[in-house]
């Protein structure tokens, strides 16, 4: 009678053993975003992770931290630089502070659709941009897709710059998004993304600005009812890692890593790219505002004189480059 618990136990012990996946991996990535685990970014981070672990039998690895959990985007750059994270995927907007370059990016309106902004991203003029990050003590990988952001308010349907006059707006943690919302008339202050539904939630913002698919992951509809279609930025996430621990693979597992890199960046993009249409269709609660090409252009025009600031900061010679190819 006492054997069969034994043979149990000892079948059970066989299956732990033999399942590599519940092994450790040799290299085991500390990848860290700010957003849901409903997000695509965290999505692709699943998906690069499954890949590298089959790839390598078992020897690399990631473990995702979402949410802010190791700190806010700005703080997960300075992670990677010390070493405390290994990879992260982040606004290209609080990179800037990082490495100038990135501030090309925050030229409202640049890019017309997605497809263009990946010829460009993939291109030699993102290419040159992602590598100026190495003087900073980082890699950077691919670009992945945070996507078109939109304008919201908690109680006005904004369809013109003087709609948001003096209006509280929470921007990302990036002078020149703060310059361009001031010239357009509003009254925006950088907050980190964590705090921000709290934020909301008590008034110290009317209106914030960013992609419909996080806008829903974090439930701002609960204390935002106004989503305006403004496409006013672009807004890509480079993919970006510490030096040191990719130096740790060997050059096998290195050349899979880089190949898993661009399999998780096609799917992450795909993604995305349907996103924005799932989160808008599940929330019928909020009012999407539609501009007309007038009412766009009058955002766009007060917007104009920001190219210059982006001039100063990003280098003009890239600018022109960079509007040359959009
Ligand atoms: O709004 C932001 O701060 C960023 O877009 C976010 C949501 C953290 C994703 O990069």
């Amino acid at each position: 009678h006492g054997s069969a618990p034994a043979i149990l136990s000892a079948a059970l012990l066989c299956t732990t053993i033999a399942t590599p996946a519940l092994a450790q991996p040799d290299v085991l990535f500390r990848a860290a975003h700010s957003t849901a685990t409903t997000s695509t970014g965290h999505q692709a981070l699943e998906f690069l992770d499954k890949e590298l672990r089959e790839k390598t039998e078992g020897r690399v690895g990631l473990e995702i931290f979402p949410s802010s959990q190791l700190g806010g985007e700005r703080e997960s750059v300075e992670n990677i630089q010390f070493g405390n994270v290994d990879l992260i995927f982040v606004s290209s907007a609080p990179v800037a502070s990082f490495a100038p370059a990135f501030f090309a990016f925050d030229i409202p309106f640049l890019f017309d659709n997605r497809e263009q902004a990946y010829e460009v991203l993939d291109g030699e003029i993102g290419q040159e941009i992602l590598a100026g990050l190495e003087s900073s003590g980082i890699v950077g990988l691919a670009y992945w897709e945070n996507g078109f952001r939109q304008l919201t308010t908690a109680n006005k349907e904004v369809r013109s710059p003087e709609d948001l006059a003096g209006m509280k707006m929470r921007t990302m943690e990036n002078e020149v998004h703060i310059a361009a919302w001031r010239e357009i008339g509003a009254n925006p202050a950088p907050l980190a993304f964590n705090e921000l539904f709290t934020a909301l939630q008590q008034g110290t913002f009317d209106a914030q600005e960013g992609p419909i698919n996080l806008f829903y992951d974090m439930k701002f509809n609960e204390v935002q009812k106004y989503i305006v279609k403004t496409n006013h930025i672009y807004s890509p996430w480079p993919l970006l890692a510490n030096p040191e621990k990719l130096a740790a693979l060997s050059d096998e597992d290195r050349a899979i890593f880089d190949q898993a890199v661009i399999d998780a960046t096609a799917h992450q993009r795909q993604l995305a790219a349907e996103a924005d249409t799932k989160a808008e269709a599940a929330m019928t609660e909020v009012t999407f505002v539609d501009l007309e090409p007038a009412q766009k252009e009058a955002f766009a025009a007060k917007v104009a004189p920001i190219v210059d600031l982006v001039r100063e900061k990003a280098g003009a010679d890239l600018v022109d480059r960079l509007l040359t190819a959009t």
